[in-house]
């Protein structure tokens, strides 16, 4: 129709396709799916590049996807927006947003840590404002919240496909949206309008019946939930909820379920529209959004009769709430257990830290309901016995609470209100109560809690659970109190026990924006100039990588044949390597040196072919780079595994490497290289892995015949002149293949816009 609602307030002439869906699916429902459908097939495969030709086998096929818009956090977004201003485009090819929220440490509270953060890393917040006002893109300065609740209060609708390099972005499925945490490659592909792939996502239905209320809330759910399916029982699949229970979650609620999603594994985790989405929406100054989903509504819900793969069961009013922890989000116990099962596997009592908020529990409800709590306690002269933070989602939530009298119970409780920010949920904590090394306990209404995260000590007991029972906990500062049962004695000596929390879903006066921290792109863009200092350690400009140079390679050195497991961890290292991830020079010095050297057992100990001496992997690579030869790597199982980290494959690109040849890839990785202008090849054989050394020198045959399907030959050239000639393997198509030759995904793309 001639409707035209816009995605965002905040952006002009980007407007919901709700037409695209309808059509795609009829395409899709008269040539080959003559069945019911569920919920995030609709809403994906109304996403079709080619709806018309597109293999559709869920589990199986690889879909290319047409995503509504692309969102970064600030230390993703660095090389993302390097890669991008490598394509040479001028503007983004879809709706792009940044978000500064990932580099300001809690130490202090608010306002200083994040005075501190902008001082510590004004380059990049510099680089980062100029290169989104250049390119057209939303900038989200620093203080003004966490990614995934601005999306949802900004730019998440009904129905929409979003990518986002954060492995919570599927939080926006709590306004109905398919919303995918991604690597940096993926976000770069979007933005400069290549299609975006995901293997076809299997459907596991969460039925829920009965009614949310009293002590349990939505976080018990995902808790629940996470308990049932573990952290790897998601994994290649959607997560979509359904059933009467649904209606009784708020839309803050089930954004809080579906971020949560991501530590089942799942690729994202979704609702179907409905009337507390419409709320949240009117709530947000988005009616018109709210009405045009309702005019589509019968695409934003599954169809009768959808088949999942797999289907769990939750009544809401029989559903407990549960705290889950030490160490897994999986390891779920229902709060009426917890202080046996506490007891009995020997984790710290007392509890020394509360934290509430971040981006999985910090709505205007999630707020007022722990305050009611807090209030309580307070008035029955209790003090907190834990030390107890409080992490805003958003600047717009921070001034709503500030307006509404929260943040006073919280501070006057003595709680410490920190910056709107990711803080310890990244483990940009601070943390001074404790020794390293010394076990404590501390809960958390966050959502990871593996080893080290929070406070990166390995003896720290993290639980997560909902910000009501995080709250009830730091006042009892012990694991073996259960709030709906117990009480806690009181100064003047009666028993306090508190009444069940109670708040409000939308705040009653409507959201206070607070101070305006949002930069739009400017109207004159052509003048902007993106701030990237030469002598920065932790920015550098990108340039194209070469075109391939149309021969054979020959005479390749083996920089390493790698023993073993080699993960996006071996190949680029995180930990204090991340403040390099916007400087691939850098960045590049960490390639590869976890992985074990076949030929002596050891890492990062490579002998250079050229003259014999022994060095690190990245400085030998680099002395053929200036050289002016090509290397290989020689690898065994499932290599690059992990992460879709692309600095695992921009590196050996950058360090002059040809080619990787594995016994098998993990396949983002394997993507990734292809990506950036590598070739990724396998051996047809596994055994012949064995026939190679590390101080080999290869020749790669049919290259200027390079084809789908058509194998590669490797003659392997050995220091005592014996040779072996190997067959290898690619999974290239005609696309990719166009990648290799021009050097890169990118330079092809630059190459189409005749730059
Ligand atoms: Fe992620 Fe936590 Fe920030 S889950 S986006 S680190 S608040």
């Amino acid at each position: 129709g001639d409707t035209k609602v816009s995605m965002s307030l905040l952006e002009k002439g980007a407007f919901i396709n709700y037409q695209r869906i309808e059509d795609n699916l009829v395409i899709i429902r008269e040539s080959r799916l003559n069945r019911p459908l569920t919920l995030s097939e609709k809403i994906l495969y109304g996403h079709l590049d080619d709806p018309v030709n597109q293999e559709i086998v869920r589990g199986t096929s690889y879909l290319k996807l047409r995503p509504d818009r692309v969102a970064c956090q600030d230390a993703t977004a660095q090389m993302a927006l390097l890669q991008f201003m490598s394509a040479g485009m001028d503007t983004a090819a879809v709706p792009t947003t940044v978000h500064c929220d990932h580099l300001i440490e809690a130490q202090v509270g608010g306002v200083k840590d994040l005075a501190r953060a902008i001082a510590i890393n004004k380059e990049v917040y510099d680089f980062l404002a100029t290169a989104t006002a250049k390119y057209g893109l939303g900038f989200w300065k620093p203080g003004s919240g966490i990614i995934h609740q601005i999306i949802l209060e900004n730019y998440a609708f009904p129905g929409g496909l979003m990518i986002g390099t954060d492995s919570h972005t599927p939080n926006a499925g709590g306004l109905g949206m398919i919303a995918c945490g991604v690597g940096g490659a993926d976000a770069v592909d979007v933005m400069a309008g290549i299609p975006w792939e995901l293997k076809c996502p299997k459907v596991i239905g969460v039925n829920l019946t009965g009614k949310i209320g009293g002590w349990t809330t939505p976080k018990d759910v995902i808790l629940k939930v996470a308990g049932i399916l573990t952290v790897k029982g998601g994994t290649g699949a959607i997560v979509e909820y359904t059933g009467p229970g649904v209606e009784s979650l708020s839309c803050t609620g089930m954004a809080t379920i579906c971020n949560m999603g991501a530590e089942i594994g799942a690729t994202t985790s979704m609702f179907p529209f409905n009337s507390r989405m419409a709320d949240y929406l009117n709530a947000t100054k988005r009616p018109e959004i709210a009405n045009y989903a309702q005019q589509f509504a019968h695409n934003l819900k599954a169809d009768k009769g959808a088949e999942y793969d797999q289907v769990i069961e939750i009544n809401l009013s029989e559903l407990e709430p549960h705290i889950n922890g030490p160490f897994t989000p999986d390891l779920a116990t229902p709060i009426s257990k917890l202080a046996e099962v506490s007891k009995k596997n020997g984790w710290p009592d007392e509890i020394k830290v509360g934290l509430i908020g971040s981006c999985t529990n910090s709505s205007y409800e999630d707020m007022s309901r722990s305050a009611s709590l807090m209030k309580e306690a307070q008035e029955a002269g209790l003090e907190l016995k834990s030390k107890f933070t409080i992490t805003p989602g958003s600047e717009q939530v921070r001034a709503t609470i500030a307006r509404d009298g929260q943040i006073e119970i919280f501070e006057n409780a003595g709680g410490v209100v920190l910056a709107n920010a990711c803080g310890p949920c990244i483990g940009q904590w601070d943390r001074q109560d404790v020794k390293k090394g010394e076990a404590n306990t501390i809960v958390t209404s966050y959502n990871r809690n593996f080893t080290g995260r929070n406070d990166a000590n390995p003896a720290t007991h993290a639980f997560v659970a909902s910000p009501d029972l995080v709250t009830a906990l730091a006042f009892a500062g012990s694991l073996s109190f259960n709030p709906l049962t117990d009480s806690i004695p009181t100064p003047s000596g009666k028993p306090f026990k508190f009444s069940p929390p109670s708040g409000f879903e939308l705040p009653p006066r409507g959201y206070d924006a607070g101070e305006d921290t949002f930069q739009r792109p400017p109207e004159d863009r052509a003048s902007v100039q993106v701030k990237v200092d030469p002598k920065s350690d932790r920015l550098q400009l990108l340039s194209p990588f070469a075109p391939w140079n149309g021969k054979d390679a020959t005479d390749c050195p083996v920089l390493i044949k790698v023993q073993g497991k080699c993960t996006t961890d071996h190949i680029s290292a995180g930990g204090p390597w991340l403040k390099y991830r916007g400087h691939l020079e850098n960045i590049s010095q960490n390639c590869l040196i976890g992985a074990i050297n076949a030929e002596n057992g050891e890492a990062n100990k490579v002998q250079n072919q050229l003259d014999g001496s022994w060095g690190g992997v990245p400085q030998v690579g680099a002395a053929y780079r200036s050289a002016g030869i090509k290397w290989v790597v020689i690898g065994d199982h499932n290599y690059g595994e992990g992460s879709s980290r692309e600095h695992a494959a921009l590196e050996p690109r950058f360090l002059g490497g040809l080619a990787i040849i594995v016994r098998s890839f993990a396949r983002i990785h394997e993507t990734n290289l292809k990506k950036q202008g590598m070739l990724a090849l396998t051996f047809v054989n596994p055994e012949d892995y064995d026939k190679l050394k590390g101080t080999d020198k290869v020749d790669i045959t049919g290259l200027e015949t390079f084809a789908p399907g058509k194998n590669l030959t490797l003659t392997a050239k050995h220091q005592d002149g014996t040779t072996d000639t190997i067959e290898l393997a690619h999974s290239f198509n005609q696309g990719q293949i166009e990648w290799f030759k021009a050097g890169s995904a990118l330079n092809l793309v630059c190459h189409h816009l005749g730059s």
